[in-house]
């Protein structure tokens, strides 16, 4: 499908996906909504794509979240099917085998910020600012924010932050745990590009397996999370992958994974 509101492209395993609305900070409308869920799936069942990078378009948002203008104006694009109203793309991230990272230059509020909380990791740049600031507007988060931001950073720093509907800096965010690095926004797509390709450059099935371990084992309590690492661990131990792991690391060379 060709998109409109979001750009796609792929290399060396590794696919991007850029919110592309810059004229109105990569507000989030109903068509992006869609093509968000249509990348999703077909990222979630391509096993060439090893690690997703989600970012906006521009130097000056991330996403400043849900389009308003679609509040007064409600706008259902003719292509969004009955069968996918209630599926939000955001519950396919958290299906998705591949570890997906945001990459977070300037505004990242309401939905926008929401959409980077389903991402696995967060990179922002120095000028970010961060806020679920749906409460200014008499509503509340609705794409997963009451639930992802909490186990996050914890109730009182979550509540804090939706209650008041605040924006907090890149260094905030970092302090509190909200984002995994921060770095020079002229520094921001290298830097994430570069924690992209040395995850991607890792065994393929492991990868899967890790991130299956840690986000499955997170819903689990802790005696069935441990059950769930031990059954990917061992199943892990049948992989060519790791013999060649094992050969790479005794012959002193670099390891060729074959994805088996
Ligand atoms: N929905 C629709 N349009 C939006 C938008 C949104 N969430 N956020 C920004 N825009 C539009 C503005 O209306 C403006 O359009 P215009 O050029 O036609 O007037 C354009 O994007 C640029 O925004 P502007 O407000 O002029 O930029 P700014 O740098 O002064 O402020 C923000 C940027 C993000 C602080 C400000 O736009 C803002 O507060 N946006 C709303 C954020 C929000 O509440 N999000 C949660 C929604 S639930």
């Amino acid at each position: 499908m060709p998109y409109s509101t979001i750009r796609f492209a792929a290399a060396d395993h590794v696919a991007t996906v850029t919110l592309d609305r810059p004229d109105v900070h990569n507000a989030m409308n109903n068509m992006m909504r869609e093509e968000l869920l249509d990348v999703f799936m077909r990222l979630s069942k391509d096993d060439d794509v090893r690690v997703i990078l989600v970012t906006g378009a521009g130097e000056r948002a991330f996403s400043a979240g849900a389009d308003i203008r679609e509040f007064v104006e409600p706008s259902v694009p003719t292509s969004f099917r009955e069968s996918r109203k209630r599926i939000d793309f955001r519950q396919v991230m958290d299906r998705c085998p591949q570890p997906i990272i945001a990459a977070i230059r300037g505004y990242a509020f309401g939905g926008g910020l929401e959409l980077a909380l389903a991402c696995d990791m967060r990179v922002a740049s120095d000028d970010a600012q961060l806020g679920l600031t749906e409460i200014n507007l008499a509503i509340i988060p609705g794409g997963g924010g009451t639930q992802r931001l909490p186990r996050l950073v914890g109730r009182g720093k979550a509540l804090e932050m939706i209650l008041t509907g605040a924006r907090i800096s890149a260094a905030e965010a970092l302090r509190i745990g909200l984002v995994e690095r921060v770095v020079p926004a002229a520094d921001l797509a290298a830097s994430a590009a570069t924690l992209a390709r040395t995850i991607a450059e890792k065994a393929p099935i492991a990868l899967r397996y890790a991130k299956e371990a840690v986000v499955g084992g997170l819903a689990l309590p802790l005696a069935d999370g441990l059950r769930l690492e031990g059954d990917l661990s061992t199943l892990l131990r049948t992989t060519e992958d790791r013999m060649e792991g094992a050969r790479a690391f005794l012959e002193k060379r670099k390891p060729s994974w074959s994805g088996r």
